[in-house]
């Protein structure tokens, strides 16, 4: 049954919060452990909706899953003969699927991906996907809504310059070309925490990868790879949230397990707020001193950049600072639906191309709203919080894909945030 958050608004978030493995990596090295034959163990996995499709995926790809939610173990047992197709009704529910790509051709020769139909944020093609692979000697071609891409002699090592430093591009090629024969030179490369964690599982598998977390990665390719036991990194994006969710609500929240070196550029802003950033023994922590907010610009770009994944959290921040703030947005152009649910909880806001401008407000106003993704979702939840009165937001599955736990964590920092069907009558 549908659910939604409900959130009474006037909490200041105190306390400390955790931050599991990331969402954004965990999803694939499930992907990578198709590279091997044999049974790869991942530890510190969220406990996330997303991790339950991507474990479907590989089962219909012929391997076995086992998922222990409240330990974070995965345990993915990869026979030597594995299916390449994956099916339009998971991809559609998991956009990530498309991360067994560059895998399935490098193990099997083929991979028939559906493609993902229209994102909640913007239309993400897989050109440079297709690019990467082509350049590593697949043929690529799309039919029936498929993305099909074959190798039935291998694929070899190329040099590629992406035209954008596209996480899931950079990826797709690494996982594709650590089986490959010779050395591919990527270039242009995401740096994102999640690529370096990836090469860092796919080298304890015997892979020959070099440069993760620069522009340039090298990759030697490899006659097989081993099954590997790997703990995913830390969730940046979980543990920005919290940080925005403290600066919001005028809170000290100590994030566990966060690591600042991965959130910088985010972390500036959190001290352009006003608020001060101190490492911890455990994490990190965000301490406004109760204070209000300053409003703070934001323009969101690639690892190292602000990134997009948090631009709706600093959008909530701003719409209760003080001035006013503009947001532009670099990545993708439908991420502003957070905005016209703000203004429902009545934030002062003016869309302009791929900026926003907000004029921050003492208080919000509680209203029901809707999330229309997962970060758009628990940015609503915070705005919630800075709301009088109750907000209620629909579509509590949307938060529940990137979120572990996200009314227990909002408790535990003295929030009043609970789940409620969502047909229960509003207060
Ligand atoms: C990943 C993250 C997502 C995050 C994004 C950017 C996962 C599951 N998702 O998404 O949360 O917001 O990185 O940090 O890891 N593009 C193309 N053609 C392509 C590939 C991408 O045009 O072949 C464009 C997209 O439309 C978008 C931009 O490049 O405008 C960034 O996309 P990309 O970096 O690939 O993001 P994802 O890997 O999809």
């Amino acid at each position: 049954m549908a659910e939604r958050f409900r959130v009474v608004g006037g909490a200041s978030l105190q306390g400390e919060v955790p931050v599991w493995g990331a969402k954004n990596s965990a999803l694939k090295l499930m992907a990578a452990a198709l590279l091997a034959v044999g049974r790869t163990r991942l530890t510190n996995v969220p406990a996330i909706l997303d991790v339950t499709i991507m474990a479907e995926l590989l089962r219909r790809l012929g391997c076995t899953v086992d998922y222990d939610a409240p330990t974070g173990v995965v345990e993915i047992d990869v026979p030597e003969q594995v299916g390449h197709r994956a099916d339009y009704d998971l991809v559609r529910a998991l956009r990530a699927s498309t991360a067994v790509l560059g895998p399935l051709v490098a193990r099997t020769g083929a991979a028939d991906v559906a493609i993902p139909g229209g994102d909640a944020i913007g239309s993400r093609g897989l050109d440079l996907h297709a690019a990467g692979l082509e350049a590593l000697g697949a043929s690529v071609h799309v039919t029936h809504g498929f993305l099909v891409a074959e190798a039935p002699r291998g694929l070899s090592g190329a040099e590629i310059h992406l035209e954008f430093p596209s996480v899931g591009a950079t990826e797709n090629v690494l996982t594709a070309s650590v089986l490959a024969r010779g050395t591919t030179r990527l270039e242009n490369a995401a740096r994102e925490p999640e690529i370096v964690d990836l090469a860092e599982m796919l080298n304890s598998m015997g892979a020959r990868v070099t440069g993760a977390g620069t522009s340039v990665v090298e990759i030697e390719g490899v006659e097989a790879l081993r099954p590997t036991e790997h703990a995913v990194v830390a969730d940046r994006i979980a543990a920005g949230t919290w940080a925005f969710a403290a600066v919001a609500t005028r809170g000290t929240v100590e994030v566990v397990g966060g690591v600042p070196e991965h959130l910088t550029a985010a972390l500036e802003l959190v001290r352009a707020s006003g608020a001060t950033v101190e490492p911890t023994a455990r994490g990190f922590r965000v301490d406004t001193g109760g204070r209000r907010a300053t409003a703070f610009d934001v323009a969101t770009l690639p690892y190292p950049g602000f990134p997009t994944d948090l631009q709706p959290f600093a959008l909530a921040a701003n719409a209760v600072a003080d001035g006013s703030a503009m947001i532009t947005e670099n990545l993708f152009e439908a991420r502003f639906r957070t905005v016209q649910e703000l203004n429902r909880l009545g934030a002062e806001t003016r869309i302009d191309g791929h900026h926003v401008m907000v004029h921050g407000v003492e208080r919000l106003s509680g209203a029901p709203v809707e999330a229309s993704d997962i970060r758009a979702g628990a940015a609503l939840v915070i705005a919630g919080l800075v709301a009088d009165g109750v907000t209620t937001v629909s579509g509590a599955q949307h938060i529940d894909r990137g979120y572990a736990g996200f009314a227990e964590a909002m408790q535990g920092l003295g929030a009043d945030v609970t789940r409620e069907p969502d047909d229960a009558p509003y207060l």
